[in-house]
């Protein structure tokens, strides 16, 4: 399927049957606000919690801070001065463009990272109009990507966070003394981040305000090229795309022993490069050949990051692979930068070390509606007969669809038996209205799973059919079993 009918093939869908919607819509909209239907908000519940599981797993922890935060912090942290992305305004029809983007679409290369008077000069140099109205373009310059707001009545100035990193720096020495001072230990947070993105564009790819889930990893820096788990993981394959390799445009298999060695990354960070990707194969079922970590050059590593690598998904509806999260080495820049501004010791006394450190930071970073937009891109299925979603079940906003055949003879009675069981231990939906078969297709177009149909067999010996969505395979199953089969 080519790329914009895929893109609005999604997008429909995900608006008929309650995905996602722009916000406001009544009012007309406005770019970069979307909000989730139902549908949406069960599968963003589903991945949070997933993704809770798998990476609080060795004894890491959740805290809830905030979105908004003093002016000091974002002095602090750099955003002020560095979050910035280049604009161009049209002189005629004042739209305003993203400069890197405007140059990335006419001229086929890629501009992200480069410094303002480049930008001038490739415009300059390629007479790049508006792509609006083919009008001249003004010069690019910096523009600060935070939402500034007002706390209470007086001239009180502080900014919506664009990263809800900042909250587990902020938290850092309390979590620390509370979690029994030791080394190393995670703080995630899922919580909004705010950009005022220029031009925001391809749907629910690039939002305004959307939801990030991201963990730091706070570690005594000597320890970085330390890994428990190394025997374990060393001959595991990542999946790489170099920076040198961008020519030929081809990812590449790694083992974990060679990342380290021939890529010269820590162990530490190539644990939890081994760790994202296995949880983009094993818990979300993303293809293999769907997925890589994309090496970010000098110029494209955020400001902040001394490593910086993306996990990008090929998305069919995007016209190729895109950035879906990311996984950064701050060193100590968060931290030492608060200490100094703050003028609070963030610096901790290790006990078993017999030493004083102000702990390095990795962080893993998800942008939790990117995750959501890729799931629906990658298990869309155009068939003959039916649009579907084949998500794992454990993605799946609902995982089983109850019918009774028809609306009549006692069947919706039986039929809704069957639903009061199965609603307590799993996501189910019912549905009597319409032919059978286009109550099938209405699940498929919604990825469930599973739909279960009573008949008039079913009432003589309490038998019902299951129907699996991707196959249309049809099994009978007794009333009484059938947790314990869906399960
Ligand atoms: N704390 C680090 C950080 O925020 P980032 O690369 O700027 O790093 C992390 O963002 C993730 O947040 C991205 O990989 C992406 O999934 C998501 N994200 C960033 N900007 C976004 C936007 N405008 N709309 C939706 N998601 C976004």
């Amino acid at each position: 399927m080519d790329k914009i009918d895929k893109l609005k093939e999604i997008t429909t869908i995900a608006e008929r049957r309650g995905f996602f919607f722009p916000t406001a819509e009544i009012y007309g909209g406005k770019a970069g606000f979307y909000t989730y239907g139902h549908l949406g908000k069960l599968m963003k519940n589903k991945f949070e919690n997933l993704w809770r599981d798998y990476f609080l797993e060795d004894d890491f922890y959740e805290i809830e801070g905030n979105a908004i935060l003093p002016e000091q912090v974002f002095r602090a942290s750099g955003h002020l001065e560095n979050f910035n992305d280049p604009l161009t305004e049209c002189q005629k029809c004042k739209f305003r463009f993203r400069a890197d983007q405007l140059i990335e679409d006419a001229l086929k290369i890629e501009a992200e990272g480069l410094k303002i008077d480049e930008i001038n000069k490739l415009i300059e140099k390629h007479k790049l109009k508006c792509p609006k109205c083919g009008s001249q373009l003004g010069k690019a310059e910096s523009f600060n990507m935070m939402f500034p707001i007002q706390i209470g009545q007086g001239k009180e100035l502080a900014y919506l966070s664009p990263e809800t990193a900042q909250n587990p720096y902020l938290s850092f020495k309390r979590e620390f003394e509370a979690l029994r001072r030791k080394l190393p230990f995670g703080l995630a947070m899922i919580g909004k981040a705010y950009r005022n993105e220029i031009s925001p564009r391809q749907s629910f790819y690039r939002l305004r305000e959307f939801t990030q889930a991201e963990l730091q990893v706070f570690f005594d820096s000597a320890d970085v090229d330390k890994c428990e788990e190394w025997n374990k993981i060393a001959k595991y394959k990542l999946i790489v795309f170099l920076e040198k390799d961008r020519k030929k445009g081809k990812a590449k298999e790694i083992t974990c022993d060679d990342a380290n060695k021939k890529l010269k990354l820590p162990k530490l960070y190539i644990y939890y490069m081994y760790k994202m990707q296995s949880f983009y194969f094993d818990i979300l079922k993303i293809p293999k050949n769907k997925f890589r970590f994309y090496e970010l050059s000098k110029e494209e590593k955020s400001f902040y990051n001394k490593l910086h690598w993306d996990v990008q998904l090929d998305l069919e509806a995007l016209g190729g692979f895109k950035e879906i999260s990311g996984l950064h080495y701050r060193t100590d820049h968060d931290l030492s930068l608060h200490e100094k501004h703050s003028k609070e010791q963030l610096s901790v006394y290790l006990e078993e070390k017999k030493k004083k450190v102000l702990p390095h930071v990795i962080e893993l970073s998800f942008g939790v509606d990117r995750n959501i937009f890729a799931l629906l891109d990658i298990f869309f299925k155009k068939e003959k007969e039916r649009d579907l979603f084949e998500f794992p079940n454990s993605i799946a906003p609902i995982t089983v669809g109850i019918f009774p055949l028809v609306k009549k003879d006692k069947l919706p009675e039986k039929a809704q038996q069957v639903y009061r069981i199965l609603k307590k231990n799993i996501s189910c939906f019912y549905d009597e209205d319409g032919s059978i078969g286009r109550r099938y297709r209405r699940v498929d177009e919604i990825g469930v799973p599973y739909a279960i149909t009573i008949d008039y067999i079913s009432l003589k010996d309490n038998t019902i059919t299951i129907r699996e969505r991707d196959s249309m395979k049809q099994k009978r199953v007794n009333i009484s079993e059938l947790t314990k089969f869906l399960n």
